[in-house]
């Protein structure tokens, strides 16, 4: 049985043991465990805390803002905002192979981070969100249980180079329970029960060749995308439809799916506007259910709702003419197109 406040008296109590005088460093990534990891520390230690937020240049719209707002603005934590777009760009031109952006941002995403965090006096500690599944997961990974399908890329193998002790307040966790934390500790709902992003961001959602226009154009289509989701609910209609359940009524679109997002594909194709011919870049939507993200069923939104989404990412994304919803399941097809 787990009781909340009396978990976080614990932890700020261990926290605080542990660390000492000495100062914490943590990468922060938008994502969620990272976030409660930094709201639980600065809450044991403060201004020995320091977070290193770097942007890729890949991340959804408004999410650097909003990290920043939450963070710095909103709850006095120190971060260092490093927006490395150019440099990650620069790296990633010409590059097409999926696994190859993957070893190129994660390789980019270690340097950038190790350069900020060694500007960082009096660092002893390097803090990360690991949650108990990751400690599951990599335990089968050295036993060569878990076979790797795609390198996924999180803030791991950095304190070598940093000289640094690693600090996983979150490791006995669920991620409910680090949800339910998160939520305790102040952090808006929005970004506690935000869907998974990988860390390669739009990287692996752009197909082929990275290029900043298809990124911004990306993030408005992606936008527009989960916005509607949060912004539709269930309706007895949907019921009727056999879309949903009873119960399911009334929750949005956005938290009846695991993971939705818009991906870029580098393929133009014919349309009309107006009295002209466009010829035109293709945007997929992408949207599952799944508990494990092992498999994953492709989630049936209402027609109407598809609709709206088209009609919307073509008339207000400039250089999107088409839109198409992926029905794959995993598998064969994986989550992501990368
Ligand atoms: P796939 O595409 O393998 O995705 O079905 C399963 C889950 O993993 C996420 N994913 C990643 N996360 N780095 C990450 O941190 C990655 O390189 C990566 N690739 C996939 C994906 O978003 C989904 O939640």
């Amino acid at each position: 049985d787990w009781a909340m406040p009396g978990f976080i008296e614990e932890q700020v109590e261990a926290i605080r043991k542990q660390v000492g005088d000495k100062h914490v460093i943590l990468g922060l990534s938008g994502g969620v465990d990272s976030s409660v990891a930094a709201a639980l520390l600065h809450k044991a230690i403060g201004k020995q805390l320091t977070c290193v937020f770097v942007d890729h240049g890949l991340l959804r719209l408004g999410e650097a803002e909003q990290v920043m707002e939450t963070f710095a603005r909103h709850l006095g934590v120190n971060v260092i905002h490093v927006d490395a777009t150019q440099d990650f760009m620069g790296k990633l031109a010409g590059v097409t192979d999926p696994e190859a952006k993957r070893k190129i941002i994660g390789k980019e995403f270690v340097e950038v981070f190790q350069r900020e965090a060694g500007k960082i006096e009096n660092a002893r500690w390097l803090a990360q969100g690991t949650i108990y599944p990751d400690v599951i997961e990599s335990a089968g990974a050295k036993t060569g249980k878990a076979k790797t399908i795609k390198s996924h890329h999180n803030v791991g193998g950095l304190p070598e180079t940093l000289n640094l002790k690693l600090l996983e307040p979150l490791r006995d966790l669920f991620k409910d329970e680090v949800r339910k934390l998160g939520i305790a500790l102040g952090l808006p709902h929005d970004m506690v029960y935000r869907h998974p992003f990988p860390g390669p961001g739009l990287g692996v959602r752009i197909l082929g060749e990275v290029k900043q226009e298809f990124a911004d154009l990306l993030r408005r289509a992606d936008h527009i995308f989960t916005s509607e989701l949060r912004n539709t609910r269930a309706s007895v209609q949907d019921v009727a439809a056999g879309l949903a359940t009873q119960e399911q009524v009334g929750n949005t679109w956005y938290e009846l799916t695991s993971q939705a997002f818009a991906v870029f594909l580098p393929v133009k194709s014919v349309g009309v506007m107006g009295d002209g011919r466009t010829y035109e870049y293709v945007v997929a939507l992408r949207a599952v259910q799944t508990q494990d993200f092992m498999t994953a069923h492709w989630a049936h939104l209402p027609h109407e709702l598809l609709g709206r989404l088209s009609n919307r990412i073509i008339n207000e994304v400039r250089g999107v003419n088409r839109v198409v919803y992926d029905i794959s399941g995993k598998p064969p097809a994986t989550i992501e197109w990368e």
